[in-house]
């Protein structure tokens, strides 16, 4: 695409806040690598490479979030069947890497303003039947979702609603997703975006959402990263994890910044020693801000 036309992604910069939900729109959904024969071609190369996965037609909005692998040919049927397919980590493919890049480039200075650090870039690619429903569930990166074709209703719940989610959820997420518990009347307290193509919405790490398709095929796209703040509040609510399965009661992330600075350091030494161990005994050492997502084992929740 043309660098020197419009925006990719518009959203007023002025307004961003890397905690807050917010509308984008976007002029990605008429991208050539966005169409479905382009999309089928990614499916085989992401097949092979065990990143196909899809969710089963019965799926409500408080089914457990669980993606099992998938086949192109059940791609295929999406249309005459319901359910959806996710084709995940799309960037570990050279071509689709260079959309992720090139679209997040474009918001990066936006972005770090604010929100410093941005790495662990990922691409997730979603084909949806009609009237096909994503669980309530979060995630841990942030994610701008944006809409190619067809008709999604997003329900998302800011990151810090404990009602939607509770802290101790929160604080569990890393580890067990029990409590995270869909309820109906949750949907009064939601944001919610009647998506088309050409429109999305900025979801910050671990906002609860929900999605509905509406008549007809849907594909959207997300486009995510972490920072250097999604890194510290995720180690944070481990630590809480921890106390709380010591007995303690810690408070919420983010309520007291002076509490989380001593966590953080406390947290952030320990990695230090664990790395000075791990070199010592001649292991790897995993950078801490990686550049992309490594494809891991089927961990759900990515919609
Ligand atoms: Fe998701």
């Amino acid at each position: 695409m043309d660098a020197t036309a419009a925006p990719l992604l518009t959203l007023d910069w002025t307004r961003f806040q890397p905690r807050r939900v917010q509308a984008v729109r976007h002029r990605l959904h008429r991208h050539p690598l966005l169409q479905l024969d382009e999309l089928l071609a990614l499916a085989r190369r992401l097949e092979a490479a065990g990143q196909l996965r899809r969710i089963g037609a019965d799926a409500e909005a408080g089914t457990p979030f669980i993606a099992t692998a998938a086949d192109v040919g059940a791609l295929q049927r999406i249309g005459a069947e319901k359910g959806w397919a996710v084709l995940r980590y799309v960037q570990i493919d050279p071509t689709y890497r260079g959309l992720v890049d090139t679209v997040l480039d474009s918001i990066q200075s936006h972005v770090e303003r604010v929100d410093p650090g941005m790495h662990y870039r990922a691409g997730f690619i979603f084909i949806s039947a009609r009237h096909t429903v994503t669980p309530f569930h979060m995630d841990v990166e942030n994610n701008f979702i944006l809409q190619m074709r067809g008709h999604k209703t997003l329900y998302v719940w800011e990151p810090d609603d404990a009602v939607a989610v509770s802290e101790e959820a929160r604080d569990r997420f890393h580890h067990h997703r029990d409590l995270i518990r869909w309820r109906e009347e949750l949907r009064d307290r939601a944001h919610v975006f009647e998506l088309h193509a050409g429109e999305g919405a900025y979801m910050p790490a671990t906002s609860p959402h929900m999605v509905e398709t509406g008549d007809d095929l849907s594909v959207t796209m997300s486009f995510t990263y972490l920072t250097d703040a999604t890194r510290h509040d995720a180690w944070l609510h481990d630590l809480h994890y921890l106390m709380r399965r010591a007995g303690l009661h810690p408070s919420s992330v983010g309520r007291h910044p002076a509490l989380d600075a001593l966590g953080w350091r406390a947290v952030a030494a320990l990695l230090g020693v664990r790395r000075i161990a791990q070199r010592a005994a001649g292991r790897p050492v995993e950078p801490t801000h990686p550049p992309y997502a490594a494809p891991g084992p089927n961990e759900g929740g990515r919609a």
